[in-house]
């Protein structure tokens, strides 16, 4: 794997030809790893089959599950879609305001795309990143780019380089790192329907942002919440986001957390024993104070507060993963109220990391 570093993200031009061989090798088939705002993702020519088929065999990803096309512009967009289609309306009014940004719009798919980026499906997901880097890396490309996250499937979704290395770097051709991602979770992605709009999985442009955005109701896909719920985006009936450790998420009140989380470390819930429990903890740094937690620092992450699910979404998987790294049997986190902004994707990761351990106290 080659990999490099880019530092200073103003100057556009620089940029192209910082990345013109990881470009270069994406047009010839190659697997580029590279940052977006929302996680970093692993690129292909989305036009080459056999290259999209390389990004299921390195990340050991169902072959049943879509991929994200991502493009630089509005040539490349033209390039994804049937020859004549015409956008309506709303699709439209949502990519100018979100775009480029964390939204993916499934749209009908034209004939360049190669099937395996949507195996069995008539649509394909399309976004526009919000990342210096990628939108140089794509335009170089002169080619949309299929990415989904850029880690072995299953496993929490990488936010800095490191995170990508540690888990495909016997697999893939470049990695471009750029530091962290800002935002830290996955792009929202969202179906059109004649009605209504539904998110299929939640993220960075939230329910509250579409809805002002278009005329019709903004809704959830029933499995957003619902653990049982059958989905309706093939990829989200899979194992998610999930370390080695367990995951326990608490959220509600702030002393009904904390007297939870006591208990649990006394063994008192969910089977926990207490003397072989390695516990770590996620949760904000007032919470941290007020109720007294000592943990050893490598298994403590004490947020700030202010604007929480933000910091949490930002940070979430970094941490499963170092946690992991340093042997933590239970990741116990201070969840928040999903039902605004951030913290609906963020509880949503959540859910499925651990596998529906989250409970709301009062
Ligand atoms: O923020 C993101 O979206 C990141 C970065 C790299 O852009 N990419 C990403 O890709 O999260 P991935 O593959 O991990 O998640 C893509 C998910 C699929 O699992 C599926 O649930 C949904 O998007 N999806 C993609 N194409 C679809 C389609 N044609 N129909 C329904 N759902 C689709
Ligand atoms: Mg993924």
């Amino acid at each position: 794997m080659n990999r490099c570093a880019i530092d200073d993200l103003r100057d556009v031009a620089q940029l192209r030809r910082r990345v013109a061989a990881a470009a270069a090798s994406l047009r010839t088939g190659g697997l580029v790893a590279f940052p977006t705002e929302t996680v970093y993702g692993l690129g292909a020519n989305a036009f080459d089959d056999t290259a999209v088929r390389r990004i299921f065999a390195a990340k050991q990803r169902p072959v049943d599950n879509p991929l994200i096309v991502h493009i630089a512009n509005g040539d490349q967009l033209e390039a994804c879609l049937p020859v004549g289609y015409h956008l309506s309306p709303d699709e439209r009014k949502l990519m100018q305001t979100f775009w480029p940004g964390p939204l993916t719009l499934l749209l009908p798919a034209g004939p360049q795309i190669a099937p395996a980026v949507r195996p069995g499906q008539e649509l394909v997901g399309v976004r526009m990143p919000n990342h210096p880097v990628a939108r140089a890396l794509i335009a170089e490309a002169g080619v949309p780019v299929a990415a989904p996250s850029a880690n072995i499937s299953g496993r929490p979704s990488p936010t800095v380089a490191d995170a990508v290395a540690a888990d495909l770097e016997d697999a893939i051709d470049w990695l471009i790192d750029a530091g962290p991602s800002a935002i830290g979770v996955e792009s929202t992605v969202l179906l059109l329907e004649p009605d209504c709009a539904r998110i299929l999985r939640p993220g960075g442009i939230t329910q509250e942002m579409i809805a002002k955005t278009i005329q019709r109701p903004v809704l959830f896909a029933a499995d957003v919440f619902d653990l049982d719920a059958a989905p309706l985006s093939p990829g989200m009936k899979y194992r998610h986001y999930a370390p080695n450790a367990r995951v326990h998420v608490w959220w509600g009140e702030e002393a009904a957390i904390a007297s939870a989380m006591r208990a649990f470390l006394e063994g008192e819930g969910d089977g926990a024993d207490a003397a072989t429990t390695i516990p770590a903890l996620i949760a904000p740094q007032d919470f941290v104070s007020r109720f007294e937690w000592h943990l050893p620092p490598v298994r403590m992450a004490a947020l700030p507060a202010d604007d929480y699910a933000t910091n949490l979404a930002h940070a979430l998987y970094d941490l499963l993963r170092r946690f992991d790294q340093v042997g933590a049997t239970d990741i116990l986190v201070y969840g928040v109220d999903p039902a605004h902004g951030i913290s609906t994707a963020v509880m949503n990761r959540l859910q499925k990391a651990a596998s529906g351990r989250v409970r709301r106290v009062e």
